[in-house]
């Protein structure tokens, strides 16, 4: 027998969700006592998970799909429209293969290189100066990288334009108003402007090397209109050139919303001095992989990801029927004391030891990269956070003056209020 779902009260909970933030589902799970709840959002009828045992159940593809799934306010900001993110099945397998196909260990190594030089040609400028925001000047360093390592051409007038509009795509599903709007004219003009350079390579007007990511996405083919018989051998089609522009947007975008974790992490080393003081001497890699896995667990990025049941089924009890929209919290998850001691204390050392699990420390995603929607992006954002981490804390010196550093978790994505103000920087 099911036994009845703890709903929240009132019609919609929409503005519950705006005033609670990152705190939203947990809160609510606490309060009932249970792994899920029901609730209304944007009035649609919607069920909230946390926890691992619930993110087994949510990446689960015979009992979820993504397809429809996301408010439409979504795919049209953050992910454009024919991405993967909207895919299932065959056709998302074979999209995700794309993605997975870049992830070569020698690849990401390429791209922490590149995105080394140039951290050291910022920090020249750096030095010259009487003060920084951290936030702005990695965000540039970021953008200025990933289209190096990706083959896209970024002229150096152009880098601030196109980082302010792939960081626009970020802030603009949870925002209203002008930010939502300023979202989505930055979709519509990156959207543009890389589908362009696709039909470049296409023409053979623009040389884009074999493996790399502009290469890969303008030949990548598979069966046209998804529609997938893996038995025979059908046409492939190469991917429309809006598409193939959504999916390198799906590259650019989060490579610089990285962005944001290295801010965190800086803060993180303000903080707590002994960890800086651990990392001085920059000669213990594991030192740096705990603190950065400890910045991905504990700073809040993205709340929730969103599914819809595929068929009915029922787990603890409660009746998931098929076309309901479910919500599963990832910082809820991250913070879950069940599997977090102090979830609420930033302490790398809770990784000593700690086996690899795909379903507890999820701030990208659960699951198995290839099968899942899990991030193919982890390891590229696990090295970009660790090799700025050891920058930092090994080799530059600068102070922290006084600033608001406090981090909302009303505001979804969220950042230290001064975005982390540095002075007087030098190399060590
Ligand atoms: C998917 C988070 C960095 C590319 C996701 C998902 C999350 C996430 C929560 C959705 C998982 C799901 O739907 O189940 C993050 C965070 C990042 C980051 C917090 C830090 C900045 C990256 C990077 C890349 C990337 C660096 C690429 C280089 C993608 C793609 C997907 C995705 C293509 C869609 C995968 C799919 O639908 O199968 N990411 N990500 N992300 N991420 Fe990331």
């Amino acid at each position: 027998r099911d036994t009845p779902v703890p709903r929240t009260r009132g019609l919609d909970s929409t503005l519950a969700l705006v005033r609670d933030g990152y705190d939203f589902i947990s809160d609510r799970c606490r309060r009932y006592g249970s792994e899920v709840f029901e609730t209304r959002l944007l009035f649609e009828r919607t069920l909230c998970l946390v926890g691992a045992e619930a993110a087994k159940v949510f990446y689960d593809p015979d009992r979820f799909e993504r397809a429809g799934a996301a408010p439409a306010r979504l795919p049209k900001t953050l992910f454009g429209q024919g991405g993967v993110q909207g895919l299932d099945d065959a056709a998302h397998r074979s999209r995700k293969r794309m993605f997975m196909s870049i992830m070569t260990p020698e690849s990401i190594r390429d791209l922490v290189d590149i995105f080394e030089q140039e951290w050291q040609a910022a920090l020249d400028r750096w030095k010259r100066v009487q003060s920084i925001v951290l936030y702005e000047e990695v965000s540039w360093v970021l953008c200025r990288a990933v289209c190096r390592w990706a083959g896209v051409p970024l002229a150096a007038y152009d880098v601030r334009r196109r980082t302010a509009d792939l960081q626009a795509l970020i802030a603009a599903p949870a925002a209203v108003g002008p930010a939502y709007w300023r979202g989505r004219r930055a979709r519509r003009d990156c959207e543009r402007w890389l589908a362009e350079i696709v039909r470049q390579v296409r023409r053979g007007e623009l040389t884009a090397p074999v493996g790399g990511v502009l290469h890969t996405f303008a030949e990548h083919r598979e069966p046209d209109g998804h529609t997938f018989a893996e038995h025979r051998e059908p046409d492939r089609q190469l991917l429309p050139d809006r598409v193939a522009a959504v999916e390198l947007l799906n590259i650019l975008r989060p490579v610089v919303a990285v962005d944001r974790f290295i801010t965190f992490a800086a803060l993180a080393l303000h903080l707590h001095p002994r960890c800086r003081e651990q990392l001085s001497d920059g000669s213990d890699p594991e030192v740096a992989r705990r603190f950065t896995q400890e910045v991905r667990r504990f700073y809040p990025f993205f709340p929730a990801v969103v599914a819809r049941v595929r068929t009915d089924f029922d787990w603890n009890g409660v009746r998931f029927p098929q076309g309901r929209r479910v919500l599963l919290g990832l910082y809820g998850t991250d913070h879950d004391p069940r599997l977090w001691s102090d979830p609420d204390q930033f302490r790398p050392e809770r990784f000593v030891d700690r086996p690899e699990d795909p379903w507890t420390l999820i701030p990208q995603g659960g699951g198995d990269h290839h099968v899942n929607h899990r991030c193919p992006g982890e390891w590229i954002t696990i090295e970009l956070i660790q090799s700025a981490v050891t920058l930092l804390a090994s080799g530059m010196s600068y102070d922290v003056p006084d600033q608001d550093l406090r981090v909302s978790l009303r505001q979804m994505p969220t950042l230290p209020n001064s975005r982390l103000v540095l002075a007087n920087v030098s190399q060590r």
